[in-house]
């Protein structure tokens, strides 16, 4: 019997995405092909770091070249509705980091161009494939959680602390009008839907920026948001996003309160969730013998081989790839949850500017 053979693809972008995004795709079975930056010597140098083959010194090189299957987008947030529109066109399948775009106007636009040329087009809402996450999604759907109250979440970070910490994301024409929520927001909003199987319908939001100037140039972007809100389900909850909270690295927390018991998920502790009951609370481990079959799935080392970030990524890309073969795999996110994602990132911005409940 002979393999099916190795998806082909390139990396547009060579910095803290491309690296993870390049590791993930080896992890999954592809075959590297290229790499693109925004440079020729940038796309040479991640060409030589990545031991990728080929380095093209435009992306328009990449995006048209025969060899290639599929496109990871890993560059910063204002490039990618142009970049996913070329690989769209070029019949490619897509790999978009997100958020998927600046606006819901370019990402509704990119959900249909992918629909319409039939390419699996997908956004990387990586925290969906801690095996762990998927077991409190599996808790919730199967009713052990019972009706769901409330969650309080929060995503933390502390890289941009000082007024002299910069980079492109502060800038609105490379990052977008919301930072932080749009950065972080995303994933912890696209997390929760995905674990409850439900959304948000209204939210209420209020922004901070705590350094009036970063790098000589005035900040438009938020440091801090916190929203709260009321779900379809009825659900209501708090979440509180920070890139200033000294100390808090990567906190993606959410605690979940059902009738029969409460979860909560730590990304930089997703070996476990903790499972808060009236009587007899516990630490459930990722374990096989105690988690759901999409739990197990996921979990690629037995229980006690520790799994993280860079495992959640190789499942994720692993997934779109097994997508692109055309099997059926729960829990992809596509272009459409990026979509989604815009259009929650708009309702902050709208209510913190406003100061109003914002439907969505
Ligand atoms: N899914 C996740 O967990 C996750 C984590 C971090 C970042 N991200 C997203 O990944 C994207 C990249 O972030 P990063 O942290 O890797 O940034 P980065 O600054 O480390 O890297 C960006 C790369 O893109 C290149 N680049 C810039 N403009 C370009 C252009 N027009 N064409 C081609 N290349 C260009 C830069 O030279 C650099 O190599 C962002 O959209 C960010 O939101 C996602």
């Amino acid at each position: 019997m002979a393999q099916t053979p190795a998806l082909r693809v390139g990396i547009i972008g060579g910095g803290f995405m491309g690296r993870v995004h390049t590791q993930a795709a080896r992890s999954a079975g592809a075959n590297l092909v290229a790499v693109a930056s925004s440079s020729a010597d940038g796309a040479k140098r991640a060409a030589e770091a990545l031991n990728i083959p080929t380095w093209y010194a435009t992306v328009d090189e990449l995006i048209n070249d025969p060899q290639i299957d599929l496109v990871h987008i890993c560059t910063p947030n204002a490039t990618h509705a142009a970049l996913a529109h070329k690989a769209i066109a070029a019949g490619k399948h897509v790999i978009c980091e997100k958020p998927l775009a600046v606006s819901s106007a370019e990402s509704g636009a990119l959900v249909e161009a992918a629909a319409a040329a039939g390419v699996v087009a997908s956004v990387p809402f990586i925290y969906r494939f801690h095996p762990l996450a998927r077991e409190a999604r599996a808790r919730i759907a199967d009713g052990t959680t019972g009706r769901i109250f409330s969650v309080r979440g929060s995503y933390l970070q502390d890289w941009l602390l000082e007024s002299v910490d910069d980079n492109w994301r502060v800038s609105s024409a490379a990052g977008g009008a919301s930072r932080a929520f749009a950065d972080i927001g995303s994933h912890l909003v696209d997390l929760m839907e995905f674990m409850l199987n439900d959304r948000i319908v209204s939210l209420n939001a209020v922004t901070n920026i705590v350094h009036a100037e970063r790098g000589g140039k005035k900040v438009e972007t938020e440091d801090e948001a916190v929203l709260i809100f009321k779900s379809a389900a009825g659900v209501i909850g708090t979440l509180m996003v920070s890139q200033v909270a000294p100390g808090r690295k990567n906190r993606l927390l959410l605690d979940i309160a059902g009738q029969a018991e409460s979860i909560e998920f730590n990304q930089e502790h997703p070996e476990t969730i903790w499972v808060g009951r009236r009587e007899g609370s516990i630490l459930l481990p990722r374990d096989d013998s105690q988690n759901s079959p999409e739990a197990n799935r996921l979990s690629t080392v037995p229980s006690g081989h520790p799994m993280g970030y860079v495992d959640a990524f190789a499942g994720y890309v692993r997934d779109v790839y097994a997508t692109v073969r055309g099997e059926a795999i729960d829990g992809v996110p596509m272009f459409a949850d990026g979509h989604r994602s815009s259009k929650v990132i708009e309702a902050v911005i709208e209510s913190a500017k406003t100061g109003a409940w914002v439907n969505l």
